[in-house]
């Protein structure tokens, strides 16, 4: 753990050096220190920079809703996101709102990512949504495709799953989701 800390604070240097002018609060992933199942999202949402939590927004909410459904819960894991700080846009009306992370944001914070799920040691990373699959899987594959799937990867099972903020967007997608879970927790008793 005390390399975590390490690799932290490096990262922060690091941040505070690339972006000079603006200050940029990372989030880090939070929960058990070898917990079995590590979810990955995308990066902090407004609430989340804010909070200092991962997935504490309606996402969240979306995420705790499902996986209480499946009998797991929030605290048996670990919560983290791909890049620790709230990619920002400036909207028509000057307000700060979410964008996607860019490839260059995704670049940066993958080797902590990396360390950190070493360090966790899960035995299943599931990923939440494109940016934490293709990041980890350096590939161009969708979750369209890949998702509800148990995938070998680096030792660990890596499950891709829709990003819970998906089903804000595309309601349509609630059932797949609740598949997905259900069998996540099938394989996890197995
Ligand atoms: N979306 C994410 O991917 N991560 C969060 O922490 C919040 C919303």
């Amino acid at each position: 753990m005390r390399e975590m800390d390490k690799a932290r604070r490096e990262l922060e240097e690091m941040i505070s050096g690339l972006y000079t002018g603006e200050k940029k609060l990372l989030v880090f992933g939070e929960g058990r220190q070898n917990a079995r199942v590590m979810l990955v999202g995308e990066a902090p949402g407004e609430k989340e920079s804010i909070e200092g939590r991962p997935f504490g927004g309606k996402a969240g909410q979306n995420l705790n809703a499902f996986l209480e459904l499946s009998g797991l819960s929030r605290e048996e894991m670990y919560v983290t996101n791909v890049v620790k700080f709230r990619p920002t846009k400036v909207s028509a009306t000057g307000r700060a709102s979410n964008r996607p992370p860019t490839k260059e944001e995704i670049r940066l914070f993958l080797p902590f990512l990396l360390k950190e799920i070493d360090s966790v040691a899960p035995e299943w990373v599931v990923t939440l949504g494109n940016v934490p699959l293709q990041a980890l899987l350096s590939s161009r594959d969708t979750v369209g495709q890949l998702h509800g799937q148990a995938i070998s990867w680096r030792e660990r099972t890596l499950y891709p799953m829709y990003h819970p903020a998906s089903l804000i967007y595309n309601p349509s997608l609630r059932d797949t989701y609740r598949e997905d879970v259900l069998r996540l927790s099938e394989l996890l008793k197995a």
